[in-house]
């Protein structure tokens, strides 16, 4: 059975000092039976604090350490790169691959994207794979076309085995922090169309599987109702993952 999971990405935000406080205060807040939480939790750091936020992180339990990129190769003359190996040195569980800002920002194409899934899961890591649509593209009524050629380019290439490691999450581009959420129902919507294509590229069981996470100013007053819908396996949460007891809200929405 696919599992719950909520992933802070703290994107370019926090010093190290903020980010040690933050995760002291979220490890504090979210020890097991203090939320009641069925969910699996990861954090996602800028590169620099990995490792030391990996060391406060209780050992065993359900706070996991995500990074939100890595190279495509595995080590060489890349000046300025972080490789997926380096990563799982640190102690990194996860990896963001695909983030639309990734995508807007740094040119990632599907191409390259199909690269660095390939270099992550070789590394051990479980790849965050990012999908979503941007305003234009919804109002176009191009939303499902364009999330299956991302879904098909960038993610389906990959082996059964290799796919069972991978999270989707959707992350219309239009509610990245923005405060404009999409409806749960245009959540469900989308999450079953992916798992659907899922289902299509693979099987049945696969899709049943995957954790599908929404993300898209998602926060603790809006999470609950999100979660609710059957195809919602959690969020991939940006600025409310900032704020200790708004992230720890969140978990608790399960
Ligand atoms: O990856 C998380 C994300 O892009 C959503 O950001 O700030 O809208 O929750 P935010």
């Amino acid at each position: 059975m696919r599992k719950n999971l909520v992933a802070g990405n703290w994107k370019m935000n926090m010093t190290y000092q903020d980010g040690l406080a933050l995760v002291s205060e979220i490890t504090n807040m979210v020890a097991d039976e203090a939320t009641g939480s069925t969910a699996e939790v990861v954090i996602c750091p800028p590169f620099p604090f990995l490792h030391s936020i990996g060391k406060l992180l209780p050992q065993g339990g359900n706070i996991h350490l995500g990074a939100q990129n890595c190279h495509q190769k595995e080590s060489g003359a890349y000046t300025g790169e972080v490789s997926a190996k380096m990563l799982q040195s640190v102690g990194v569980e996860y990896v963001i691959l695909g983030h639309s800002e990734r995508r807007q920002y740094f040119g990632e194409t599907d191409e390259l994207l199909s690269q660095k899934l390939k270099a992550a899961l070789g590394a051990g890591l479980k790849p965050i794979f990012c999908v979503g649509e941007s305003l234009e593209t919804r109002e176009a009524d191009e939303t499902f076309a364009y999330l299956e050629k991302q879904l098909k380019d960038g993610l389906f290439h990959l082996s059964n085995e290799e796919f069972d490691q991978v999270t989707v999450a959707y992350e219309p581009i239009w509610a990245i922090g923005t405060g404009k959420t999409a409806t749960s129902a245009q959540a469900q919507e989308v999450h079953a169309f992916i798992r659907e294509q899922i289902a299509r590229a693979y099987d049945a069981e696969a899709a049943q599987n995957t954790t599908i996470l929404y993300g898209g100013s998602a926060n603790a007053q809006n999470a609950r109702e999100l979660f609710s819908q059957p195809d919602v396996d959690g969020g991939l949460i940006g600025g409310a993952s900032l704020k200790s007891r708004d992230f720890t809200e969140i978990i608790k929405s399960f």
